[in-house]
Order: C-alpha cells, then structure tokens, then sequence
C-alpha cells in the first residue's frame, strides 16, 4: 500500500519529522510504501478565482502549475496525510494554496475508500480548530478520516516535549493503519446522506449539460443512486434520504 504525505512548511522540522516518524511507523506495522510531497518543491500559483474549474471543468483553468501532479499523487495513494504548521492560528498558506486548487475536488469527489488523516505542528495555541478544518476537508474529499493531531513544537524543544510528541504520532500511526487496511466504504452518516442528497438533487434541478458538476454526476450515475458509491442503506436512512431529495427539490422549486 502507498501512503504519501503532503506537508505545507518551507523549512524541514518539526511538520516534516513529525510526518516522517508517522510513515517510518506505518512501515513498521505493514507492507508500506511512502512518499513525502513538499509542497514548497512545487510550482502552485494562486487560484484567481475565475471558478472554470468547479463550473466547466478542471481542465478548463488558467493557470498552469503542479495541480495536477499532486493530485495524480493523491489518487495513486492508498492514504494521505495532510501536515502543516500553525501560521497565526491557521493552516499555512502554502496548505492554503494547495486546498483551494482543490477547489472543484469538494464539488465531485473522488477518494472514496482511501484513507486520511491531519498533523498540525504549534508553537502553542489554536492548532485544536486547525486539525477539525482538516479533517472536514479530507471528509468532503471523500476519504475516510481518521481524527488529526496537534503536536507542542515549542523551542527549545525539550527531550519530554519530543517524548510526548512521539507518543501522540504513534498512537495516530496506529489508528490510521487500522483504517488503512480496512480500505473501507462506511455507511454514510445522517449528516453525510444529507450533504450527498441535497447537493445531487439541486445539481440535477438546477444545472444542465453545460456543467461539469452535472456531467460529471450523471456519468457518475449518481442522480440515480443512494449515495456516492454502493452502499446498503437501512430503510431509515432509504426513507430519511427521500426526504433529503424531497427537502432540495422544494429549495430548487421556489428560487
Ligand atoms: C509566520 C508564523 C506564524 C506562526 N503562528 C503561530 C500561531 O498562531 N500559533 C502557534 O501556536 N504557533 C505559531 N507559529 C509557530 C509554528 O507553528 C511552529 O514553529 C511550528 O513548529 C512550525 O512548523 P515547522 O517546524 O514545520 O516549520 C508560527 C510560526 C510562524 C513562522
């Protein structure tokens, strides 16, 4: 299995250990082959907005730059790990730049049965909100997301401070290969079901061949189907579904 790891920090400390030692680990618990992506080795220029990409299609951006190598990376990839610094209490912006070239990838997801997880490195405060955003990124990219961490880089780094950091990298390592190996394709939440119906059902209503999202759902064959891939949805969650439609239908209806 191959699982890469994207880290967002120019300089090569404590995120890049930090995801180094979580691969070493995976290594150490199975047949793991691992690739560590730098985003500062690669050319991203800054999203201009134009919104091609999500209306027309990926293909149609302006820009010319690394996207797509880097999600080639992503799709060749059993598991990713999104890493990166706490820059004023945010992602740094050179993770920022990477997700929104993402951007069209939150309106047709693909990484379904692919495993994901977040490592925040901070001198002290606000990495707690960082980890959650990531770990919501990697949900709408379709991976199945085992909970991030955030690690205390303080310096000078102390040898109890790198104990502990060691200790929370292990601890993750293990959960994330649990689910790795899994490879997994869960029965979507209420929240998820909600998320997969709403938007199918007003692409379907409010869009037209003119659309990448609509092109690429009906390829997809989901206007049709329960969920983003098959999956037995209890009569529940069948029923709760319908309502989902019926609520987006209604939505479309009155604009
Ligand atoms: C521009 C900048 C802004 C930072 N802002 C914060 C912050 O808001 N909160 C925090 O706890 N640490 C902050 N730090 C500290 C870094 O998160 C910390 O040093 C981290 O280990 C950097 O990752 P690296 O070692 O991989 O470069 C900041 C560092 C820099 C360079």
């Amino acid at each position: 299995m191959k699982v890469t790891a994207f880290v967002g920090s120019s300089r090569k400390k404590h995120t890049y250990n930090a995801s180094e030692k979580f691969l070493k680990n995976l290594q150490s618990l199975g047949d793991i082959e691992y690739e560590i992506v730098r985003l500062s080795d690669y050319n991203l220029e800054t999203c201009k907005g134009c919104k091609s990409c999500t209306d027309r299609g990926e293909e149609f951006c302006p820009l010319k730059d690394d996207r797509d190598k880097l999600i080639e990376k992503m799709m060749n990839s059993d598991g990713v790990i999104f890493a990166s610094p706490n820059y004023c209490f945010q992602l740094s912006g050179l993770m920022k730049m990477f997700l929104d070239r993402l951007a069209f990838l939150f309106h047709r997801p693909r990484f379904f049965g692919k495993t994901f997880t977040s490592i925040v490195a901070q001198g002290f405060y606000g990495g707690k909100d960082i980890v959650k955003y990531l770990n919501f990124i990697g949900d709408r990219l379709g991976f199945n997301v085992v909970k991030g961490s955030v690690l205390t880089t303080l310096e000078p780094m102390t040898e109890k401070g790198q104990m502990k950091i060691d200790k929370i990298i292990d601890k993750q390592s293990k959960r994330y290969y649990e689910t790795l190996i899994k490879k997994e394709y869960p029965t979507p939440t209420l929240f998820k079901l909600m998320i997969f119906r709403m938007s199918r059902t007003s692409a379907k209503l409010m869009l037209n061949e003119d659309y990448r999202d609509y092109t690429y759902y009906k390829e997809k064959g989901w206007f049709e189907s329960d969920y983003y891939y098959p999956v037995k949805l209890n009569p529940f969650k069948k029923l709760i579904g319908r309502f989902f439609d019926m609520m987006a239908t209604r939505s479309a209806r009155s604009r």
